[in-house]
């Protein structure tokens, strides 16, 4: 590896301009157990990881990187203890609201991708909120992956293509590539180029499922609270050493 850039506002000179990934998907996860290690509740470390988010996005703009979509709240994370998935809700909603402005001003285009009919209804007109404000932005794209799960977005595709086909709208033999992504939640996104999950798990945890199939993936030791500019760097520096093939030789 080249030595360490000392200042990262700007796109660290030995990452290729032209080789940075488009798009940048990420688990953040161990907050917990950072917390943990250092004798603090949970919750601490998710208002850590907030911070931590807020200069990620601040980072992919200033690198020139279009797209962060983020894995906020899984399917599964409502078999936390309620005190825990209570205070997410609160804590998505508070910073939603507090940095909204700050979104609109920074051309920020913010979008929700999960089932948000059942997330508290606080928390769905704050992300209604968020979404319209920020519609027309044309800067960096900012996806939240909140009550999201890989299958279930698949079945839901599954379930509106059915019924289309009932219908007689369209014929079995459509059903295409294309026609199946534009059914997802991230039907105006491109797949991303780069996965990152922090805190060293190897596993997917229903995230994407669809839409990672020929991402690269980065997996980091680091626990998500600790996450920087730095360790971005190292994700991006080692994603540009790869040769993507795609099935080809
Ligand atoms: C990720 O950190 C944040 C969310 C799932 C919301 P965790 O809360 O999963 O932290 P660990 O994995 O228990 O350390
Ligand atoms: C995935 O992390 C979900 C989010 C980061 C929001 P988890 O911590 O919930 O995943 P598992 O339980 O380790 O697979
Ligand atoms: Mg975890």
């Amino acid at each position: 590896m080249t030595a360490k850039p000392t200042v990262l506002h700007e796109l660290p000179a030995d990452l290729d301009r032209e080789k940075l990934p488009q798009h940048v998907a990420v688990i953040m996860d161990g907050n917990g157990r950072w917390a943990r290690n250092q004798g603090l509740p949970r919750i601490v470390g998710h208002q850590h990881g907030v911070d931590v988010l807020k200069d990620l996005l601040r980072c992919c703009r200033d690198w020139g990187i279009q797209a962060l979509t983020v894995y906020a709240f899984s399917t599964e994370n409502w078999k936390r203890p309620l005190s825990e998935v209570e205070f997410l809700m609160t804590l998505f909603e508070r910073v939603l609201r507090r940095e909204l402005d700050e979104m609109v001003a920074e051309d920020v285009r913010i979008q929700f991708v999960g089932n948000l009919q059942a997330l508290p209804r606080s928390l769905q007109e704050e992300i209604d909120r968020a979404m319209a404000a920020t519609r027309d932005n044309r800067g960096i794209r900012f996806n939240v992956a909140t009550n999201y799960g890989g299958r279930q977005e698949i079945l839901q595709a599954c379930r509106a293509l059915a019924r289309q086909v009932q219908h007689g709208q369209i014929q079995p033999e459509e059903i295409d590539e294309n026609l199946f992504s534009r059914h997802l939640y991230t039907s105006n996104l491109e797949d991303p180029d780069l996965f990152i999950r922090t805190s060293g798990e190897m596993r997917l945890s229903n995230f994407l499922l669809w839409q990672l199939a020929y991402t690269e993936i980065y997996v980091t030791d680091t626990l998500w609270p600790d996450f920087n500019r730095q360790e971005f760097y190292r994700a991006i520096y080692n994603y540009q050493q790869r040769h993507r093939r795609f099935g080809k030789v």
